[in-house]
């Protein structure tokens, strides 16, 4: 055999083991995870390991295996919602978009009365602001201490707005539709987004990255101020999220963050999505598309995002207790068991 032929073996082997162990280190965390519903850290990062080597195969395979035992629910011709009254049709139009953009826009937006109490709550709410994120601070617009403050998510799981948010049919039925099966309710997030910092900001997740919460998600994002180029707009790479669509090289780089010169030599120009929007606008999109906030250069940003997915596993964090909700929350959760398995209601 010659030295090339046998230098290449070496390699392939090598690769083999290699994936041999983080596949190991999978099936033995997902079995665990099965029982307990806990995920091992070892398990969670096997899996972005493999998401990365297979150009996301991985993930893809293990979606259809999960989620087939979680069918989608037949549902009546129309559906309404903070999306309108959308019909079948429209919703696989939707559907389609998504699938192969990665993110879709709505037509319709929150109405004025929800994104200004949702505005209001923001401006008297303590959140945690970077790096630490261990104390809360009500944010100030003309003293910004941090480039982001993040609500605690438990808070917004007992904001009444949100919950009304969270049993919303139209945003549901999308993820429903994009999962291709019934959703569980992963998390809400709600943050300013500040011009504090002056540049790029790793901590807000303004270099293009990623996410590799879960096994697959849906994330929908909602505008709570106006956005345009001066305060933050999310960008992201159109189609980015498909399956062998990242460079490899990038890829075998890791969970990480790019610069955005070395990505704009890998995709066209036009594939890269800026979405300046008014106050209430929303949009859906499955960010394992390369996506970012864009720093901001003056004024600030309120956006909410809410995650639907199929499968815990992933990304460990505890249950929201539920301390206070109307009746129609109590009985929605109640009723859709599945889909709101995060919650725990107080006593
Ligand atoms: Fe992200």
């Amino acid at each position: 055999m010659s030295r090339i032929a046998s230098i290449f073996r070496e390699r392939v082997y090598k690769k083999l083991f290699r994936n041999k162990i983080l596949n190991d280190q999978f099936n033995k965390g997902y079995e665990e995870f099965l029982k307990t519903g806990k995920t091992s850290q070892e398990a969670y990062l096997a899996m972005i390991n493999l998401y990365c080597k297979s150009n996301g195969k991985f993930t893809d395979d293990l979606h259809e295996k999960t989620s087939s035992a979680y069918p989608k629910a037949a549902k009546q011709n129309e559906i309404s919602g903070v999306l309108g009254s959308l019909e079948t049709k429209q919703y696989a139009s939707i559907n389609e978009t998504l699938k192969k953009d990665g993110y879709v826009s709505f037509d319709k937006k929150l109405s004025g009365d929800i994104v200004k109490k949702l505005y209001d709550y923001a401006l008297k709410t303590p959140a945690l602001t970077a790096p630490k994120y261990d104390k809360k601070i009500v944010y100030d617009e003309n003293k910004p201490v941090s480039e982001i403050y993040r609500f605690d998510l438990q808070d917004l799981v007992n904001n009444p707005e949100i919950q009304d948010l969270i049993m919303d049919e139209s945003l549901i039925n999308i993820a429903r539709n994009y999962l291709n099966s019934e959703p569980i309710f992963d998390f809400p997030a709600m943050w300013w987004s500040t011009c504090f910092l002056k540049e790029a900001s790793s901590e807000a997740a303004q270099l293009y990255h990623f996410d590799m919460d879960r096994i697959k998600w849906l994330k929908i994002f909602i505008y709570l101020n106006d956005v345009t180029m001066d305060n933050g707009p999310h960008s992201y790479i159109k189609g980015s999220h498909a399956t062998g669509s990242k460079p490899q090289d990038l890829l075998n780089r890791g969970y990480v963050r790019i610069p955005d010169e070395e990505l704009s030599k890998e995709y066209k120009k036009e594939d890269f999505i800026t979405i300046c929007a008014e106050a209430g606008s929303i949009f859906a999109g499955d960010t394992k598309c390369w996506h970012k906030g864009n720093p901001l250069k003056k004024g600030h940003r309120l956006a909410l995002e809410f995650e639907y997915t199929t499968s815990m596993f992933g990304s460990q964090y505890s249950k929201f207790e539920i301390k206070q909700c109307s009746d129609a929350f109590k009985k929605f959760c109640a009723e859709n068991k599945r889909y709101a398995s995060n919650f725990n209601f107080s006593k």
